[in-house]
């Protein structure tokens, strides 16, 4: 992993947030790398800035200084094309509450990911049915979201998150919204895409999930340090 190339790379990120007169800051001098292949976790409190950090890291949103580059590119250089591309290509996107459009199947949620990639119908369908099935819903694809368990619910997110082959997989509080059991099938699911080669950046306030990941870095009033898990 040390000899990994490196396709995460931010310098002194710091974001404000202005509130009236008030500038509060959300982050404060964030420096962080990662490595291809890696699984990290960000561990935190609620209110420590992870998903500000999410948020950043998914070109989501800006920071107010210091230098973001991700794989290769200075992120501030880019135009919103360009951002967008990112965003549909390169970064996987799962959250807590699934994000799923509730009017849609399993099949359709998924293949709204892959309208980006101009596939044809036939090939749409034969490439949304191969994820469901990674995922192990292969006996789902026609159900809607509210006929499935939270954990179908988020393996539906997890295959349409990776329907484009992404460079990441950007995850804030997948668990969040999981009993434990389920939570510890959806992290299985992370462990078998991390040995793909999958990076896999995922942000929690339990440190029983962020067990799970290689490295864990934490974060506390916007501040980042790597860190044993013990003093969480
Ligand atoms: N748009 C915003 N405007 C003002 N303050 C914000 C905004 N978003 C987040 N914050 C504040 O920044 C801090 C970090 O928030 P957040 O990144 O959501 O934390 P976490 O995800 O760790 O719970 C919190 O104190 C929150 O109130
Ligand atoms: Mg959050």
């Amino acid at each position: 992993m040390e000899n990994s190339e490196i396709i995460l790379s931010m310098k002194n990120i710091v974001k404000e947030y202005e509130m009236g007169e008030e500038v509060f800051r959300a982050l404060d001098d964030v420096s962080l790398e990662v490595r291809k292949g890696e699984f990290l976790a960000v561990l935190g409190p609620s209110g420590s800035g992870k998903s500000t950090l999410m948020n950043i890291i998914g070109c989501l949103d800006t920071p107010t200084s210091g230098e973001y580059i991700l794989n290769g590119e200075h992120v501030a250089d880019l135009d919103e094309r360009q951002l967008a591309h990112i965003r549909n290509k390169e970064i996987g996107f799962i959250f807590q509450s699934f994000h799923l459009l509730q009017r849609q199947t399993a099949q359709e949620n998924v293949e709204l990911a892959l309208i980006y990639a101009n596939q044809d119908g036939k090939k749409m369908h034969k490439r949304s049915e191969e994820l469901l099935t990674k995922v192990g819903l292969e006996d789902k694809i026609k159900s809607l979201p509210n006929q499935l368990s939270g954990g179908q619910q988020q393996r539906v997110a997890i295959a349409r998150a990776i329907a484009n082959n992404p460079t990441i997989l950007l995850a804030d509080e997948p668990t969040g919204a999981l009993d434990q059991k389920t939570g510890a099938q959806v992290m299985q699911l992370f462990h078998e895409l991390n040995e793909e080669g999958r990076t896999i950046i995922m942000i929690t306030h339990d440190s029983k999930i962020a067990s799970h990941a290689g490295r864990i870095v934490k974060i506390l009033d916007g501040r980042i340090s790597e860190g044993e898990l013990e003093d969480a």
